[in-house]
């Protein structure tokens, strides 16, 4: 694992990402705390929201988390790999194809379709195994899950059918992170109704989960027995509309390099399509990061960088590789980097903050963070 410790040799000459690993096992204790201490079921998926996957759930792992989510197959399979051993759980449609390496490598699956359960079986009549299962139910995010019309059926077939190990039940929120709730309890509700149909069939499932970050902070009620937390983890809020009192710190501080500085005359136009023009005489850096490495290019109208404790703004339109600062009357210097997001010693803008100025999220902007980014560790020595 790369570790960066702050030495300057070590330094890339692009956009970086620091990931800073311990903030991040401070957030899973903070947000553990704040549900109430039950099982964590960290979600990793999409390189861990950006944050490197593998690396992101060996230190969560060390924290004691001890159930991680994926997206894909192929994502367990990468943990799996690095040597993982904790349970994983794959979010995604299952694919048949899959289930004998499921059972190989302890990798529960997910059962969203009577069809599922179809297949189950007769993997499980034909091999005499099964790989661990949770069934989605779809309470109003219409996307995967059973629906509710189909939840007493699909519920009996389990029942009914040989080998199955149906471990779980859960549901996903679609509007938890939002001021009115009113969905998100007809969701809660639509969920405890399936709950009691289960229990009326007689079937128990060890681990019942529903909630997400938003829920965590908005419907400490619906936290059942496991909480699958992605966001807060990473130290951001899932949306302005949830109370923002957790002390999370942001893991990633997203910065890139000053490569070039010169001194322009008022009236001179900066980059593409001639949207920005210094108004007075200024310091115009060039710093080499761009949208191609994940950089929101919608951010530089009213967008900032901040650098040694101030905040300049971004002068004309992000290029693909690059962008200009306003530096003003400062001496920036060249080899050293601005911040884009995150926060160290000197300076601090969030994720959050660019996300609503705009109209993104932190979802989008955190997972878009790629190209020739290079993701550097940081573990205070
Ligand atoms: C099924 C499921 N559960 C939980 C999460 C975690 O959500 P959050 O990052 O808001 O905590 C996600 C993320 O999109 C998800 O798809």
């Amino acid at each position: 694992m790369l570790i960066w410790n702050n030495n300057t040799d070590n330094m890339a000459v692009g956009p970086k990402a620091i990931i800073h690993l311990d903030r991040l096992r401070h957030n899973y204790n903070i947000v553990k705390t704040t549900a109430g201490g039950r099982r964590m079921m960290a979600v990793v998926k999409a390189n861990g929201y950006g944050h490197g996957a593998v690396e992101s759930t060996k230190a969560l792992a060390q924290e004691g988390c001890d159930f991680f989510a994926v997206f894909t197959f192929e994502e367990a399979v990468e943990l799996r790999d690095a040597g993982i051993e904790e349970d994983i759980f794959v979010f995604s449609r299952s694919r048949h194809e899959t289930f004998a390496e499921a059972v190989d490598r302890h990798i529960t699956l997910n059962i969203s379709h009577a069809n599922d359960v179809d297949a189950l079986a007769g993997f499980h009549a034909e091999t005499g195994e099964s790989p661990k299962v949770h069934l989605k139910v779809d309470t109003g995010m219409t996307r995967l899950g059973i629906t509710m019309e189909e939840v007493e059926s699909v519920l009996k077939q389990i029942k009914d059918s040989e080998g199955i190990r149906c471990e779980g039940i859960y549901s996903h929120y679609a509007t938890a992170d939002e001021g009115d709730l009113g969905y998100a309890n007809e969701q809660l509700k639509n969920f405890n109704n399936v709950l009691e149909i289960a229990d009326a069939l007689g079937i128990q499932f060890s681990i019942k989960h529903f909630s997400n970050s938003g829920s965590v902070l908005n419907l400490p009620e619906s936290g059942f027995d496991a909480v699958r937390v992605g966001m807060l983890l990473y130290g951001a809020f899932p949306s302005d509309e949830v109370p923002a009192e957790l002390d999370i710190k942001p893991v990633m501080e997203f910065r890139g390099p000053i490569v070039h500085v010169r001194r322009v005359s008022a009236g001179t136009q900066v980059s593409y399509g001639g949207v920005w023009t210094a108004e007075k005489e200024t310091t115009i850096g060039v710093i080499q990061t761009g949208f191609a490495d994940g950089f929101p290019r919608p951010w530089y109208a009213g967008g900032c960088v901040s650098y040694q404790g101030n905040r300049y703004p971004i002068a004309g339109r992000v290029c693909m590789d690059q962008l200009m600062v306003d530096f003003g009357d400062a001496s920036p210097n060249e080899g050293e980097d601005v911040l884009f997001f995150g926060e160290n010693e000197t300076d601090s803008i969030r994720v959050e903050e660019i996300a609503s100025a705009i109209g993104s999220t932190p979802y989008v902007l955190l997972t878009a963070i790629h190209g020739r980014t290079e993701r550097k560790y940081f573990k205070p020595s």
